[in-house]
């Protein structure tokens, strides 16, 4: 019987510590009311917007996280539900993380890449000149279809990439380094800009924040 109690205890304080360890992980939605009225031609109702999506995503992450370890706790991991749910998990995560890349990196003071930088630099060497990664990074904007577009640092040369994300989680380049991300989904421009994405995309282009770009670029 006492061993019945110790063992019965034991597997309360378990469950109990791991719910502890759930509740500090979870991940908190990042402020960026900072941004309203900083960007340039983009609507602060489309930004409130957008920051609700953003935080949709933080909240299903947090979901997702906990219901696996529910199931892993409860030795129903081998279940078409555990299965789902990681599926889920990286859409979810990703549309988190790209988001948070994506507010960083805007609200920029308007001031261009300086000449000297080196990720302006490091542009010249690996498409010729800014103006050429420029149209390469517009180009993959303009690809049908939703997702994302990202400049990466790539982990087998160091190379700039311009890579079309499908949705959130298709196209990322293992071990890749983003420096630049912009959101090419409907939501971040159509009730403003209506099916003109060229038009979202040069407002987008437009307040980039170089400064940010320069420190990812730069940061070991
Ligand atoms: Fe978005």
């Amino acid at each position: 019987m006492k061993k019945l109690l110790f063992i019965f205890s034991m597997s309360l304080l378990m469950s109990s510590a791991q719910m502890q360890a759930a509740d500090t992980q979870k991940y908190e939605a990042k402020n960026y009311d900072g941004l309203l009225g900083k960007v340039e031609g983009l609507d602060d109702d489309l930004l409130k917007m957008h920051f609700k999506l953003y935080q949709g995503y933080v909240n299903n992450t947090n979901t997702l996280l906990e219901k696996l370890q529910e199931l892993n706790a409860s030795g129903k991991n081998r279940t078409p539900e555990f299965a789902g749910l990681k599926h889920m998990l990286g859409w979810e995560f990703d549309g988190m993380l790209l988001h948070e890349y994506y507010f960083d990196n805007l609200g920029g003071s308007k001031k261009a890449l300086d000449a000297q930088d080196p990720l302006r630099k490091k542009m010249e060497a690996d498409f010729g000149g800014f103006d050429q990664w420029k149209s390469d990074f517009m180009a993959t904007g303009a690809i049908r279809g939703i997702g994302w577009v990202v400049t990466y640092v790539e982990p087998k040369q160091g190379r700039l990439v311009n890579e079309w994300i499908t949705e959130h989680d298709l196209g990322h380049l293992a071990g890749a380094k983003p420096i630049l991300v912009m959101d090419v989904f409907e939501h971040a421009y159509i009730t403003q800009f209506g099916i003109d994405r060229p038009k979202y995309l040069d407002v987008f282009f437009n307040n980039i924040n170089w400064d940010v770009l320069s420190a990812r670029y730069q940061k070991k």
